[in-house]
């Protein structure tokens, strides 16, 4: 397939861009860079530089693409209750767009990047596809609004589309990894303790009513989740949004995730109790039954390889 990857010089974007290739497929990379690397593009796949709003239509129109897989995104939470007009504007808008593009180019499938972060606080653990949706931030509303318009279109206009919500993303894929101007997120943090950049890593709140304190968290790894576009890509079917989960099931806390990294590297890692993080949830944890029925999706990779993986990275 001819594909379009929005995003695809991030993190995900970049891991699956990768993936996508090594199946044989043929991608091309939308990215404005403002966030991701230009040498993380995916060897193998044509970088072009712009904003979805400015160059979508541009790249889509007459060029014969078969789908698109949207990644690009604001996601730092902190940061959209900041400023939400941003989140809004770069994640509904810009998608937005995209859909516009996408219909007058006669494109009409797409894998969206959606979130754990749509649930909210929940009231039962796991999580399911169908436990209501009360976002506590604007990143998360702005993604579930992105989930509903895609409903919409899919009703309205006949588009093919999945939405895949993450939990925690972690790990690496060869010299594909999380490299983040500012970096919020726990493993990458506690790693960079054990390279030596900063002295111990912070515990963001110990009175969680979690079994040590600390929040619990589904971590799954980048390739494990890679392998979920792909299956979803051929899923995509004219007139459904299709929804699913995407974690591994299990619940880490922050303390557990510190000690997995201190074994993998071998290091001490001092870690210290620090105030709770405001917005943080105690635990998220997903049912993936959904996916692993109707895909045939289940993950391979638990929260040592995670580790080890990411570490390999770093190093790099
Ligand atoms: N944490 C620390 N110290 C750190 C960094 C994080 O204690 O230095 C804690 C956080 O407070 C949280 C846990 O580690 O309890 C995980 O935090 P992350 O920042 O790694 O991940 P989040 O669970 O906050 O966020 C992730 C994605 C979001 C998404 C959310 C949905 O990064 O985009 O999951 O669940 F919205």
């Amino acid at each position: 397939m001819k594909l379009l990857v929005t995003g695809g010089a991030g993190y995900i974007g970049s891991v699956v861009g990768a993936q996508l290739l090594a199946a044989g497929h043929q991608v091309v990379v939308l990215d404005d860079l403002s966030t991701g690397h230009a040498d993380a593009v995916p060897d193998g796949a044509e970088l072009v530089r712009g904003t979805l709003r400015e160059t979508a239509f541009e790249v889509l129109d007459g060029a014969g693409f078969d789908a698109v897989l949207h990644f690009a995104a604001k996601s730092l939470v902190g940061e959209s209750v900041r400023r939400p007009g941003l989140y809004w504007d770069k994640n509904l808008g810009e998608s937005l767009a995209l859909l516009d593009a996408m219909r007058r180019a006669d494109v009409h499938r797409i894998v969206f990047s959606s979130t754990a972060a749509v649930y909210g606080e929940p009231e039962t653990t796991p999580i399911l596809e169908t436990d209501p949706t009360r976002p506590t931030n604007p990143y998360g509303a702005s993604k579930l609004a992105i989930d509903t318009t895609l409903t919409e279109y899919a009703a309205l206009h006949g588009l093919g589309a999945v939405s895949l919500r993450y939990f925690n993303v972690a790990g690496a894929h060869g010299r594909y990894g999380e490299r983040h101007t500012v970096e919020t997120h726990l493993i990458p943090n506690v790693l960079a303790v054990a390279l030596g950049r900063g002295e111990s890593v912070q515990m963001f709140g110990g009175d969680y009513p979690t079994p040590d304190g600390t929040c619990v968290r589904d971590y799954i790894h980048v390739v494990d989740l890679g392998r979920a576009h792909l299956l979803a890509l051929d899923a995509c079917a004219p007139g459904e949004h299709q929804i699913f989960n995407l974690g591994n099931g299990d619940g880490f806390s922050v303390r557990e995730v510190v000690e997995v990294c201190r074994t993998v590297t071998d290091h001490p890692i001092p870690a210290v109790e620090a105030p709770p993080r405001p917005g943080d949830p105690a635990v998220l944890v997903a049912s993936s039954d959904k996916i692993r029925s109707a895909l045939g999706w289940k993950p391979e990779r638990d929260l040592p390889a995670m580790v080890a993986d990411a570490w390999a990275f770093l190093r790099r």
